[in-house]
């Protein structure tokens, strides 16, 4: 178990956990999901085609990707002929999602912002909002991460709809679909070194990442971080609570319902 004062409370401010720290190692040649090697490329394709399969979005909607760190989707899906706008709190992740998008030469828009207020400038703006890979349940206090539901909630037009995306849920854990402990390759040798827990008290994945070269020097030394991970359950209520209906989970981007089996939880929702 992590020794939890080994956390510091708001582990997830800039230049803590994210920045280069988590981007450079993000880049990993393993995989990311149990027995499915994938390289980073593809597993943004295919959750990027998944999210247009599952919400059902025609080109040009308006998408709003919170948090987008450093755009990953956000360019994927500009790419693809979507309007695109991406919200983080870390400047170096959307100092690389910037310096990406010229790269493949398109315009997303790129918007510092804290998920418990995105600011009502976006609010009632977009077709769909997607929360993607692991992205919600930041905060200790429990009434912040249900503002940043309410917050998601508001960012969309009448009729909108969220997508919620995570690979770590109560159910995965006990079914064991989802990689705990793990040592992912990385480009040069390097490795990415996870350690991870549950933590059923708390209700909160405690873990923390070390990057090291082939024989072990520590190029980023070891950050901790802590998520709230919530049940199907927990998620449907809390979305209700805001306003949100018709909501639905399903166990991967092709569409199949969240079963025991599933490595992914995805909850779509509508305002
Ligand atoms: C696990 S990353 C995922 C990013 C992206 N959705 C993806 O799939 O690559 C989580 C992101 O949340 C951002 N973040 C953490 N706390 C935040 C907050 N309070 N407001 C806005 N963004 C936040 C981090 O900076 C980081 O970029």
């Amino acid at each position: 178990m992590i020794e939890e004062n080994k956390i510091p409370n708001n582990w997830w401010r800039e230049g803590y956990f994210f920045g280069k720290r988590y981007f450079y190692p993000d880049n990993s040649k393993d995989g990311y999901l149990m027995n499915q090697k994938e390289t980073l490329e593809e597993k943004t394709k295919r959750e990027s085609e998944g999210i247009i399969k599952l919400l059902d979005l025609e080109k040009g909607s308006k998408i709003l990707d919170a948090p987008c760190g450093y755009g990953r989707h956000t360019i994927m899906l500009e790419s693809l002929g979507y309007d695109l706008t991406g919200i983080d709190i870390d400047k170096e992740h959307l100092l690389k999602a910037q310096n990406d998008s010229i790269e493949k030469k398109v315009i997303p828009t790129l918007l510092k912002r804290d998920l418990r207020n995105i600011e009502t400038d976006l609010y009632g703006q977009f077709d769909a909002t997607i929360n993607m890979f692991y992205s919600f349940g930041f905060f200790q206090n429990e009434k912040e991460n249900v503002q940043v539901m309410k917050e998601f909630y508001n960012s969309l037009k009448p009729d909108g709809k969220l997508l919620l995306h995570t690979d770590v849920s109560p159910e995965m854990i006990k079914n064991n679909t989802t990689i705990k402990q793990s040592i992912r390759e990385l480009e040069n040798n390097h490795r990415l070194i996870i350690l991870e827990d549950y933590n059923p008290t708390t209700k909160r994945m405690e873990g923390s990442w070390e990057t090291t070269d082939a024989i072990g020097n520590v190029i980023f030394p070891r950050a901790f971080y802590s998520m709230r991970i919530y049940s199907a359950n927990e998620f449907e209520e809390m979305a209700e609570s805001v306003g949100f209906k018709d909501i639905e989970f399903y166990g991967s981007f092709n569409g199949e319902h969240f079963n025991n089996k599933s490595k992914e939880m995805i909850m779509v929702a509508r305002k």
